[in-house]
């Protein structure tokens, strides 16, 4: 099983949201020994914004790139990679200022490539990363969940669903700053959320 773990605290290993993918890491492999796990940090290795150029060079086929084309499409080409060879993805996602990590926002835009992650079809568009399933794992320091202020969820799920990952699961500790001396408690709860899952 290859899994790929997007991770995008400011906070680093620290981070609330990290501390439930590490969680959710262990316990998967303590349950599948052979899986192998990818992690791209995105605070500590944070992707360009997307510019023109690179978009261009992104959507360009590989073999009608010119040499400044293929330097620039080169990062975009491992991320979709990566993308395309796991099995399972785990995206932990911090709450800042009422949305994903604009670094998350950046993976986002180079893995979303026609043709190669979605095509457009005559009944709309189809997905292309086919036969995943995706975790994502939230902290926050207020509570949204089931508001309209949960920008995060209908917004990974309509994403992810657009590239073909319609098996989505949420686990998310809210509440981080409100009840800041429940952490530990909020956390655990989170954590036995993921045990939960794992089991089933
Ligand atoms: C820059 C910044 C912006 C934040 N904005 C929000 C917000 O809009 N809503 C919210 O509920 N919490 C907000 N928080 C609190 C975080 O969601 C909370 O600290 C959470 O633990 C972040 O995840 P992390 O610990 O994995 O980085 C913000 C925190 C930071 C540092």
């Amino acid at each position: 099983m290859k899994v790929l773990h997007i991770s995008s605290s400011l906070f680093g290993a620290d981070g609330k949201s990290s501390q439930l993918a590490s969680h959710f890491l262990d316990q998967l492999q303590a349950r599948h020994p052979d899986a192998r796990v990818i992690s791209r940090d995105l605070a500590r290795d944070p992707i360009p914004h997307l510019d023109a150029a690179t978009f261009q060079a992104n959507i360009t086929p590989p073999e009608d790139r010119d040499e400044q084309q293929q330097a620039l499409a080169r990062r975009a080409d491992t991320l979709v990679q990566e993308l395309l060879e796991c099995d399972l993805l785990v995206l932990s996602v911090p709450m800042y200022n009422f949305g994903i990590p604009s670094t998350l926002k950046a993976w986002i835009d180079n893995v979303a490539r026609a043709g190669t992650t979605f095509k457009y079809t005559e009944n709309g568009p189809v997905g292309l990363v086919q036969g995943k399933k995706a975790y994502v794992l939230g902290a926050r320091g207020g509570a949204y969940q089931g508001t309209p202020n949960d920008t995060q969820t209908p917004y990974l799920q309509t994403f992810l669903g657009f590239l073909g990952i319609t098996d989505v699961t949420f686990v998310l500790a809210e509440k981080l700053n409100m009840q800041p001396d429940q952490v530990p408690e909020i956390l655990d709860q989170a954590k036995a959320e993921i045990d939960q899952l794992l089991q089933d």
